[in-house]
This record gives C-alpha cells, structure tokens and sequence, in this order.
C-alpha cells in the first residue's frame, strides 16, 4: 500500500480528508502528539491511541543523540522500540538543534553541533538527517531545513529559506524511492510574502507527497501568523497534505484549520499538562489555583477522559501541588483528549458544511470562562 491523501469536504478554505499509510489511516485535519524521546511523556501508547490520535510526531535530534539511530534500528526501528504501530512523523532535526544544540556552526554542507545531553560532537546535513530518519522507520519524513532564529533581518530570513531549497533538493535525492513511505517539504520565508512564494515554488518543482509551513509560531504573534495562513497554504498544492510545524494553542489550530491546514503539532498540552495546567472547552485552567482546593466536580462534565471520569478537581489540585506523579499522567490524558476531540469536532462540522457555526460556539463557550 502507497501513501496517499484523499479530500472528503471543504467548507470555504478548511478541509476534512484522510491520508493512508501502511501504518494506518490519519484523519485530517490531525493533531500530532508529541513523543520528542521516544515517549509521549507520561503516557501508555495506548492511552493516547485511546485519545484519537491517529500519528505522533518524533524527533531525529533527540533519537540520534540518545539511544542513536543506528541502535533505534538494530531494535527494530521506533514503532517496535516504543510500542506505537500506527503513523510516526519525524522532524529532521534542523529545527531542534538551532534551539537546543551548544557550539552550532552552520554551513552550505549541513550543521555541527555539540550534544545538550553530553557535549559530544555531531554532524547533521540532509543526507544523514534522511538516512537517520530512515534507520527509525518513520512513515513521514521530513526535509532538513534551516528555520533562523528571531529577531532576525528580511534578508538573514532570505538566505535561511534559500539553503533550505537547496536542502529540499538534497532531501529529496537521498530519500530515495521508498514506496509507503513520504517525504515532506517545508516552506520558509518568515512572514514576507514574496518569500512564501518563492520558497512554495522551488518546494512545488522539487515535488513532494506534502508541504509543510515552517518558521511560524516562532515569536511572530498570533495576528502575524494568521497573516502568513491567509495566504500561504493556497501557494501549496491542494491536492497534498499541508502541515502547520509546531502550533499551537486551541485557537492558533482552529484558526489554522480554518486557513487550510491539515495538520499540526505542539508540545502544549503534554508540556502544559505537567505543569499543572489544563486545555478545556471553556479555556484554559490551573489547578494549582486554590480555587479547587474543595471543588468536587470534574475537570470538564463533558469530557470522556480518565482524569474527567474519576476525579474531582479538588483530587487533581492536591496532586499538582503535592508534586505527585499522577497530576501529570492525569492532566496529559486530558488536555490530549480535549485536543483530539476538538480535531473531531472540527472534521465534523467541515464535513457537515458548518465550520463557521463550530467555531461561533467555540469562542462563546471560551469566552463564558471557567466555572
Ligand atoms: N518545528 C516548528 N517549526 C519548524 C520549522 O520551521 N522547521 C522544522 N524542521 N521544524 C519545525
Ligand atoms: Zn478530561
């Protein structure tokens, strides 16, 4: 079985489709969870499988660095090693190491850096950033690119997103021919339009199974990126997948969606989960607030999640502030709950032709606030 992406309905720019893989079936629009290290952090696979999630995303920086590929593949690759059989998105590793890599140095050829972990030295460059990827078995795939780091000039966001073509060319070559497997481009450009053209016409000429849209939620703002989605995803070919890197908040992925994107990732409600914070339908909560010290209701009535069906809000409360290992598991499993079900909710109302209504009731329930 190939890769391929089937659109089922529009409703003005957003779109509700699937995507096939050996692996599995991804509903689109889809949010990816994060499992950086090989983990979704405080969570069974199966419980985020039990979520909706159809596709997580990992990381080559991290996988390379610690266990390493090579040993990932003698394992037998990512899915096997960490017990997740359906879809895995890889990120390449460009992104990571300019935000999280010591002594990096940049060339035409690729990067070197040393380890955050253990300060040993490492080179990236499409090529191995392909053939890593490739040792973990991911199902998409994605270009090594350069995304600079802000502040930056119009002409540093210039030169970033010209290496990064050239590096899609590259990508592109030593990925080679594998069937049921997908290789993703990534648009560059900042939020300069003539850029996003460019950058989505060399992608578009290279050729790709999809596009992402890169170098936004970088500090831009929420109105700046919107900007930028108002008119790059229609620079992409519409009869790909588009994947928004790295967003977002519930309202950055409606208002996404909204745009024309089919896909996107974001640490928040794993990482906000841990730290006590919760994503519900009427906003975001923090249960170390002494407000729920003696609050018996549930997190969300509505909300099918483990944490929403055997806890009170006081119980969730006492075990963020107690620092219990639990107030993590729990609020991950909800806040990855909440998440999905607002995918659903959205592929729903696309496919039923109601999106503007869905997205009416999603900010008047936020804006009632938590009660
Ligand atoms: N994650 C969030 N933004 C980006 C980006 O621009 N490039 C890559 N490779 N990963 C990202
Ligand atoms: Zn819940």
């Amino acid at each position: 079985m190939r890769f391929s992406f089937t659109l089922d309905a529009t409703d003005g720019a957003a779109r509700t489709g699937r995507i096939d893989t050996p692996r599995g079936a991804i509903r689109t629009p889809a949010f990816m969870p994060v499992g950086t290290a090989a983990t979704v952090k405080a969570m069974l696979p199966e419980q985020v499988a039990e979520t909706g999630a159809d596709i997580l995303l990992g990381n080559t920086y991290h996988l390379m660095l610690r266990p390493g590929a090579e040993r990932v593949a003698r394992l037998g690759g990512l899915h096997r090693f960490m017990n997740w059989d359906r879809p895995i998105l890889t990120d390449s590793g460009g992104f990571q190491v300019m935000s999280l890599a010591d002594l990096r140095k940049l060339t035409e050829e690729g990067v070197t850096f040393r380890s955050h972990v253990d300060g040993s030295k490492h080179v990236l460059t499409p090529e191995r950033s392909m053939e890593i990827q490739r040792l973990l078995g991911s199902d998409i795939v994605m270009c090594f690119d350069e995304c600079p780091a802000l502040p930056a000039t119009e002409e540093r966001v210039a030169e970033a997103m010209r290496l990064s073509m050239r590096w899609a060319e590259r990508s592109r070559e030593a990925f080679g021919d594998r069937p049921g497997h997908a290789l993703f481009g990534i648009q560059q450009g900042g939020v300069t339009r003539a850029l996003r053209e460019e950058s989505a016409e060399a992608l578009k000429s290279i050729g790709f199974e999809g596009y992402a849209i890169g170098g936004l939620a970088v500090g831009e703002g929420q109105e700046a990126m919107f900007g930028v989605l108002d008119y790059a995803p229609a620079m992409l070919p519409e009869d790909r997948p588009r994947y928004l890197m790295g967003v977002g908040k519930p309202d950055d992925i409606l208002g996404a969606v909204k745009r024309g994107v089919d896909m996107m990732d974001c640490v928040l409600p794993t990482r906000s989960g841990r730290t006590g914070q919760a994503w519900t339908r009427r906003g975001q909560v923090n249960l170390r607030n002494a407000r729920h010290a003696e609050d018996p209701r549930p997190l969300d009535e509505g909300c099918t999640c483990p944490a929403c069906r055997g806890y009170s809000r006081a119980y969730l409360h006492h075990v963020v502030r107690a620092g219990e290992m639990i107030a993590g598991m729990l609020l991950t499993a909800h806040n990855l709950q909440y998440y999905q079900d607002l995918m659903a909710g959205m592929r729903g109302a696309i496919a039923e032709g109601r999106f503007a209504a869905f997205e009416a009731d999603f900010h008047a329930l936020r804006a009632e606030g938590d009660i």
